[in-house]
């Protein structure tokens, strides 16, 4: 059986499906129930400096298995109350990564410390949040404030940093860059794409925020293009999010330039289950495939060696 072991930079997972920040990890219960399910590690709910009770209902409506559109608000518990659920996933052992979000550097840096101490073994940025008013994306399109964050907490902690961008600008491999100069460990990619329901009978947008974030299998293209625009211009390894529900659609993440992929709404639809299915899958689609391991696959699309098979109706050249 192929080896599914992936390494993201310096870290080492025992396959690459990771849990997703934000739809299951939010408390230490969760967060071990995906690792003992069968998932190759965590990432943490985003944490920010103070509790946030996030943004009134509704925050979230479905489209079917298509996707999600939510606005959750960010709610969480503020650094000083979440190492208590970290404190349970880590002694049972589950690689974690701490997710933080903040409002500047500053900000940024002391969080970082903070999650640091905890004991998770990397951090992840989130620059990406579609839509909480000064943090996430308003701070994440702006190369300059990327690399300046990423460099001050870069600057405060030992640990590998992972940041996750946002695909809501023109071009998300710009501000990858940007992170990548400052000192990033690596590129998680993609939050959520912006998005808006209204309810014609109400007259109005289905979720009390307005707008919200888009996930789930309708944004896998986006995540994808991210990832392969991404992989064409930086060195650090990728990690690849958005819509991924099957091997087959890890599998593209992976080709397409992603060292390790999270997994988020497929969590909402199908439950932590998933992650004892998903391992056994991929083993036997890169068995089926010819790929020795996880790591033969990656970036592999960027210089196949299957000739592509003739277009009907056109001579193959
Ligand atoms: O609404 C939310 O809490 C979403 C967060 C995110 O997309 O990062």
């Amino acid at each position: 059986m192929a080896v599914l072991t992936s390494r993201v930079g310096t870290l080492s997972f025992r396959n690459p499906f990771l849990l997703a920040s934000g739809v299951w990890g939010e408390s230490g219960e969760s967060l071990l129930g995906a690792w003992r399910a069968g998932a190759g590690g965590a990432v943490t709910k985003s944490i920010g400096a103070e509790p946030r009770p996030g943004y009134p209902n509704p925050t979230i409506e479905e489209y079917g298995r298509w996707g999600l559109l939510n606005a959750m608000g960010l709610p969480n518990p503020g650094i000083r109350q979440y190492p208590r659920e970290i404190a349970i996933a880590r002694e049972a052992g589950v690689p974690l990564l701490g997710s933080i979000f903040g409002q500047d550097a500053r900000e940024f840096s002391e969080l970082a410390v903070a999650m640091a101490r905890t004991g998770v073994l990397g951090l992840e940025l989130n620059l990406s949040c579609p839509h909480a008013e000064g943090l996430g994306s308003e701070i994440g399109q702006d190369p300059a404030l990327v690399g300046e964050i990423t460099h001050a907490v870069k600057q405060a902690v030992k640990l590998p940093v992972w940041v996750k961008i946002t695909p809501n600008t023109a071009d998300p491999a710009e501000i990858a860059l940007a992170a990548e100069a400052a000192g990033a460990d690596a590129i998680t990619a993609i939050n959520t794409v912006r998005g808006l329901a209204i309810d014609p009978e109400l007259g109005r947008p289905v979720l009390a925020h307005g707008t919200g974030g888009l996930s789930g299998p309708a944004i896998k293209p986006v995540g994808l293009a991210c990832v392969w625009k991404i992989a064409e211009k930086v060195r650090i390894p990728i990690v690849g999010v958005g819509g991924i529900v099957s091997a087959r659609d890890a599998l593209e993440y992976l080709l397409a330039g992603a060292s390790a992929v999270q997994i988020g709404t497929a969590v909402a639809f199908e439950g932590i289950g998933l992650f004892g299915r998903l391992p056994g899958e991929l083993g036997l689609l890169l068995d089926r495939l010819g790929y020795p391991s996880v790591s033969d696959t990656v970036g592999r699309a960027h210089r196949p060696t299957v000739p592509a098979p003739p277009s009907p109706g056109r001579p193959n050249h």
